[in-house]
Order: structure tokens, then sequence, then C-alpha cells
């Protein structure tokens, strides 16, 4: 059985835990399903107020759903399309105060205010991305960018 605990209040002591839990996770795993269940569902109870936390793989160029928790969500995006398409077409992280207002957003959840996306990088190729939706608008700033990041880096080799 697994047991974590996550304090929510400072970002960087979150975001250390939670790679080190991830770590933890894959460790010695090499299925990449059972690994990126696991890691949304991490996500999941790490991170508080949110709504959709999981994965986008690239599979024959565009973005497939992976494995999350959530309410079911759109199966295949194009890379460019969307908050998610848009991270994995530009390799960036794309940090979404109210998507609303981001051109082309896919609105898989109507409760859906905010999402933080960030692409996995394994030896220079976009192989999936990370997905974070939240009903509150601003919910994610640049300290839950730079743990998604550092969570992608952890567990780009094991998804
Ligand atoms: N909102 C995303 C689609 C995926 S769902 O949020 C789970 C987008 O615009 O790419």
């Amino acid at each position: 059985m697994y047991d974590f605990s996550f304090d929510p209040a400072d970002k960087p002591t979150l975001y250390a835990d939670l790679a080190s839990a991830a770590r933890g996770l894959i460790a010695g795993e090499p299925d990449p399903v059972a690994n990126m269940a696991n890691l949304a569902a991490l996500l999941a109870i790490a991170l508080p107020d949110c709504n959709w936390t999981g994965f986008y793989r690239i599979v024959d160029g565009g973005l497939v759903l992976g494995p999350f928790i959530g309410k079911p969500a759109c199966i295949r995006i194009a890379l460019g399309e969307g908050v998610c398409g848009a991270a994995a077409a530009s390799r960036q992280t794309q940090l979404v105060r109210d998507v609303h207002a981001f051109p082309g957003h896919i609105a898989c959840d109507a409760a859906s205010a905010s999402e933080l996306v960030v692409p996995v990088i394994r030896h220079g190729q976009v192989i999936a991305v990370i997905d974070l939706d939240s009903p509150t608008v601003g919910r994610f700033d640049e300290a839950d960018a730079l743990g998604i990041e550092a969570l992608a880096a952890v567990i780009a080799d094991a998804i």
C-alpha cells in the first residue's frame, strides 16, 4: 500500500515531494501504462483544486488520450490544436490562466477554467504531455509550471 501526504502550502516542497514520490512509483517498473496510471492518480491526490490530471501521448504524429483521473475526455488532438496540441507542437509549457481566453481551447469538461500543459521530452522528442485542469481561473502559476516540468524530466524514461 502506498501512503502519500503532500503539503500544498509550499509549492517548492510540494513539487520536490511529488518528484520523489513519482521516482518511487516508477522505480523498476517498465510498463508505461501502469506508470502513467499511477502518476495521474498521484497528481490528483497531490494537487488540490484540479478536476483533470493525466496524459496525452504522441501516437502517429498526433496526441492520443492516455491514463488520467477526471471526466472522460477527447481521445485525439492534432498537434497545434488546443492547449495540449500547442504544448506538443511548440515543445513549450502552456500556462493558461483562463481557458476561455485561449484561442482553440478544447473543452472536455465544462468545469475547466484554467490549465497547465507540460511536454514530456525524451531523447529530444516530445513523447507525451502532462495535462492539468482546474475549475478555478488562475489556479496554476510559474511555480506549478516549474514543478511539473521537473516531474516531466523525472518520468520521461518511464512512460
Ligand atoms: N483542454 C485541452 C483538452 C484536453 S482536456 O482538458 C482533458 C486542450 O485544449 O487541449
